[in-house]
């Protein structure tokens, strides 16, 4: 009889066994909910693509980040959907924008109990869909930036603490820093995203959002998803600009991308797993071809293990339901 040299499976016998040997964790404390608010919304509007998410009136965000805050959720991400939208994006940076006041809501009703984060941002704003500004037929990178900083300044006049631009635009992050600090707001952080891909798992997004572009495409802004060593160089950039925790967007087709940064940098990691992934999940599991809750489970692991530090996800509330349970 011949014995293998090593028996791994001596540390899967039993459940407290495996238990002792897990190497990566998830709890609720590793999530970033977003959190869609709509101006001038009576009720909510259950979105159709994204199963079980919805678009919240002001006076509903109260109660939801209430329930987000006792799942033991550490923060959110604020999207607005305003009810104006122009060639420059102004509502983007009124300070009476629907962002604006959901932050100040926010901030008045639970101090720092949550971190309020916040989309910087042109999409949802501008009458072209695009994340920038129109000049001629481009997204002109260095007028988007002067109107990215006002944004992100006047969500700091509202009491964010975390601004996210995710318009792509080259300095982006100095932009913003520097904006910022001028204004007195140096303790307002900066998570980009830094790598964020020109990706088709954000579809169902633009229905949640309505930012879809109305011509062309954002491959002129956006990380194309065959090059990791452009995404090395944008999480690089972003470093050297400032930024206090890079993103990588989309989440599961770019582990490997996920991983290497978590290799190369020492600064936290945050990755978006987006809309596609969470209506996959949620449309093969309503055709009964797969459990959402062991699907979820298993990709929110694998997004951890491949090096994020923190994720956000539309699976945040229902995972941490049944984290809480197990
Ligand atoms: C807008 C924005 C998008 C997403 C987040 N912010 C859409 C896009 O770039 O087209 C996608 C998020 C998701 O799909 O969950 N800049």
């Amino acid at each position: 009889m011949s014995f293998p040299s090593r028996r791994l499976r001596r540390l899967r016998t039993s459940e407290k066994m495996r238990e002792l040997v897990q190497q990566t964790t998830l709890s609720s404390k590793d999530f970033i909910c977003p959190v869609f608010v709509q101006e001038d919304l009576k009720t909510r509007i259950k979105i159709e693509s994204m199963s079980e998410m919805e678009r919240l009136p002001l006076d509903d965000i109260n109660d939801e980040v209430g329930t987000i805050s006792d799942l033991g959720i550490p923060a959110i991400m604020f999207f607005g959907i305003p009810t104006k939208k122009d060639e420059t994006g102004s509502s983007a940076f009124d300070d009476n924008g629907i962002v604006q006041k959901a932050i100040t809501q926010i901030r008045q009703n639970f101090g720092d109990k949550i971190v309020i984060m916040a989309d910087v941002c042109l999409c949802q704003f501008t009458s072209t869909g695009h994340c920038g500004i129109i000049q001629g037929d481009k997204v002109d990178n260095d007028t988007s930036l002067d109107t990215l900083a006002k944004i992100a300044v006047s969500q700091a006049k509202a009491g964010v603490d975390t601004v996210s631009p995710s318009a792509m635009m080259d300095g982006q992050v100095a932009a913003i820093r520097k904006a910022l600090d001028e204004n007195g707001f140096t303790d307002v952080s900066i998570m980009s995203h830094s790598a964020k891909h020109r990706s088709n798992f954000y579809t169902p997004f633009r229905d949640a959002a309505e930012c879809a572009p109305k011509f062309g495409d954002r491959k002129t802004y956006q990380v194309s998803y065959t090059n990791a060593r452009e995404a090395m160089l944008e999480v690089e950039t972003d470093i050297n600009e400032g930024v206090d925790i890079v993103m990588i967007k989309p989440a599961l087709s770019y582990l490997d991308l996920i991983a290497e940064t978590r290799r190369r940098f020492n600064i936290p990691v945050a990755a978006y797993s987006v809309s596609g992934e969470y209506a996959l999940v949620k449309a093969a599991s309503q055709l009964g071809y797969v459990n959402e809750k062991d699907i979820t489970e298993e990709i929110l692991y694998s997004i951890k293990r491949a090096g994020a530090d923190m994720i956000v996800t539309y699976f945040a509330k229902s995972a941490s339901k049944f984290l809480q349970e197990s």
